[in-house]
């Protein structure tokens, strides 16, 4: 489950450690070897999951809160989740047991790398990057991964019709990311003018939102369909 953090300058993470806890390591053991996914070639999805329904792609998913909700909310939809925080895999993989989820798959990588190097263009029905880390000082914003180079990658996987869904509760960050959709043609903001998108079912509350709203923080919600 290793990967190469060497290969590009400016990661959108920084690798913790992290404790995992007992379940969480069993479960890795044990159902990595079912659900994780190490191939380094590009993915062919009715064979990863056994089926030719549509693919959502959840990155960043924390501790899988979202990519577990997606997944028992919609058995006709795969999901493949992208993290790379150790724990939140086995927390994720723990839910999926618990839930008797078939219907996901995980990758421990860098979710730009797994992107521009595995994933087959105009192959995914939705990509959902939900309260990526804000980097909130100055310095560090170009770490965001919320770009306009990312932007154009993910538009260029998905399917004619596909969802680009954002959420943040960062509202410096999300203005900034709602001025930069704008400029992508090829991207359809579901809500009238460039608006803010209402927290649709498909999308749970988060531990990071619920950590934002003791802090006061809305959550801000772009939808957006690829024509
Ligand atoms: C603030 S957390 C949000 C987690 C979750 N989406 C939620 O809403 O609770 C952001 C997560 O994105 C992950 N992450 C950041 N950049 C990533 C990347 N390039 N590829 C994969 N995961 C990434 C981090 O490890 C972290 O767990």
């Amino acid at each position: 489950m290793d990967f190469d953090t060497n290969k590009r300058q400016i990661r959108s993470f920084v690798l913790r450690g992290g404790k995992m806890t007992t379940g969480q390591k069993k479960a890795l053991d044990e159902l990595w070897p079912v659900y994780g996914i190490e191939d380094k070639q590009s993915l062919a999805f009715p064979e990863i999951f056994g089926n030719e329904n549509p693919v959502w792609l959840d990155i960043g998913f924390g501790n899988g809160e979202s990519t577990a909700f997606a997944a028992a909310q919609h058995p006709d939809v795969n999901l493949l989740g992208i993290e790379v925080h150790l724990p939140g895999i086995g927390h994720l993989l723990i839910r999926m047991h618990e839930q008797d989820l078939n219907n996901v798959r995980i990758m421990r990588d860098d979710a730009v790398d797994v992107l521009q190097t595995q994933i087959t263009d105009a192959s995914l029905d939705a990509v959902h990057v939900y309260f990526p880390d804000p980097w909130h000082k100055k310095r560090h914003h170009k770490r965001r991964l919320l770009n306009a180079d990312f932007i154009s990658l993910v538009i260029s996987k998905l399917k004619s019709g596909g969802r680009l869904h954002i959420a943040t509760d960062w509202e410096e960050y999300a203005l900034e990311v709602q001025a930069l959709l704008i400029q992508f043609a090829d991207l359809e903001n579901t809500v009238s003018d460039n608006g803010f998108a209402d927290r649709p079912a498909w999308r749970p509350e988060t531990k990071f939102e619920r950590r934002g709203q003791r802090l006061q923080h809305n959550s801000y919600d772009l939808i957006l369909v690829k024509r």
